[in-house]
């Protein structure tokens, strides 16, 4: 008999190192540690021995007996462990692991930039208004200055969502909002997105704006220029040359394009400047008188100045990213650079 418990254990001890599954080991329960099971017919057995060795192989039949059952526990709570149902009552974690340290978010670059430029305008004495992406016809063109057919729609790529509400091409639709509603002296900035049916390297079907303008008694080009030298020295962190090109725009006359001098090659000439040393950064110009007119402005006795920028082409040109699409990719390894 004490040679029979013997094997038992090892038997039993292999037996539960090669199982596999639940119903395996109910099975095992019941072949070794049933009521019908191997440990039950040797204890009716020992019934039969002489009354000198029944307490010593009592003895043995029962730590026998005991080991099964606690390497029977290890299975059963080894393949719960497997199977992913923890039970939190028999398993204690092991404390002595090393934490693992969740990913730190950041802000987004773009909203980065956005938030510097708002920043730098709000220092000069600039507020801050936000209005709808979808928009009406009428204030993102009408009230521009530009009519149903006038050619300047052809700039603006625009998403119709009926005839008459679309999304809007550009933050310039605030200029009217909030002259209607307000009047002078204004000194506002309008952060937002915008929408153009547009993609390539440079441009994306949605992109970041910032308009700003300043209406008072006289306002004239210069104040644009100064406020517009002190955005670029604070953004770009250094006294970049600056360039008013002439330009077009149905709501600003004059309307100048503003370049700054090409922060990669400083100038000289490079392949992101295409060579010229200058890059585009801004629309800008005087507030159209008809603008105006709309508002319920006079024009005689107010004017002021506007400006358009692009967050994305401003964050490119700080940061030297060639590509818009990077932004909106969401791949971890390009966001965590900033
Ligand atoms: N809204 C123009 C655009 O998206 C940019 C612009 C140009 C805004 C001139 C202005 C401005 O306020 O005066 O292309």
């Amino acid at each position: 008999m004490e040679h029979e418990l013997q094997s038992l254990e090892t038997e039993a001890r292999e037996e539960l190192s090669q199982l596999n599954g639940n119903s395996q080991l109910e099975e095992f329960r019941i072949r070794f540690l049933g009521r019908k099971g191997r440990f039950s017919t040797i204890m009716r057995q020992l019934g039969t021995v002489s009354s000198e060795d029944r307490p010593r192989l009592g003895q043995l039949a029962n730590s026998v007996k005991k080991k099964v059952e606690k390497l029977f526990e290890e299975k059963s709570a080894s393949l719960k462990r497997d199977s992913g149902t923890l039970d939190q009552d028999n398993i204690s974690p092991d404390l002595t692991l090393p934490g693992r340290c969740p990913v730190k978010g950041k802000l987004h670059p773009v909203t980065q930039v956005m938030n510097e430029a708002c920043q730098i305008f709000e220092k000069l004495g600039f507020s801050v208004a936000e209005g709808p992406d979808v928009e009406t016809d009428h204030y993102n063109f009408e009230a521009l200055n530009i009519p149903a057919h006038h050619p300047a729609r052809d700039m603006h790529d625009t998403f119709y969502v009926s005839d008459s509400i679309l999304l809007r091409t550009h933050t310039s639709p605030m200029q009217a909002r909030i002259m209607e509603a307000q009047s002078p002296p204004l000194r506002v900035i309008a952060p937002g997105k915008v929408y153009r049916c547009d993609s390539d390297i440079t441009h994306t079907a949605m992109f970041h704006q910032v308009e700003g303008f300043l209406v008072d008694k006289d306002i004239s080009f210069a104040d644009l220029k100064g406020i517009l030298t002190v955005f670029t020295c604070e953004m770009f962190e250094q006294e970049l040359p600056l360039r008013f090109r002439p330009s077009f725009f149905p709501f600003t006359e004059p309307s100048a394009e503003v370049d700054i001098a090409c922060v990669m090659c400083n100038g000289v000439g490079c392949r992101i400047c295409k060579n010229t040393g200058w890059l585009e950064i801004l629309g800008s110009g005087m507030i159209d008188p008809e603008v105006f007119k709309m508002v319920g402005y006079d024009p005689e006795v107010y004017s002021g100045f506007a400006f358009g920028l692009g967050i994305e082409r401003i964050a490119m040109l700080k940061y030297g990213i060639d590509d818009i699409r990077l932004f909106y990719e969401n791949d971890q390894r390009f966001l965590s650079q900033f």
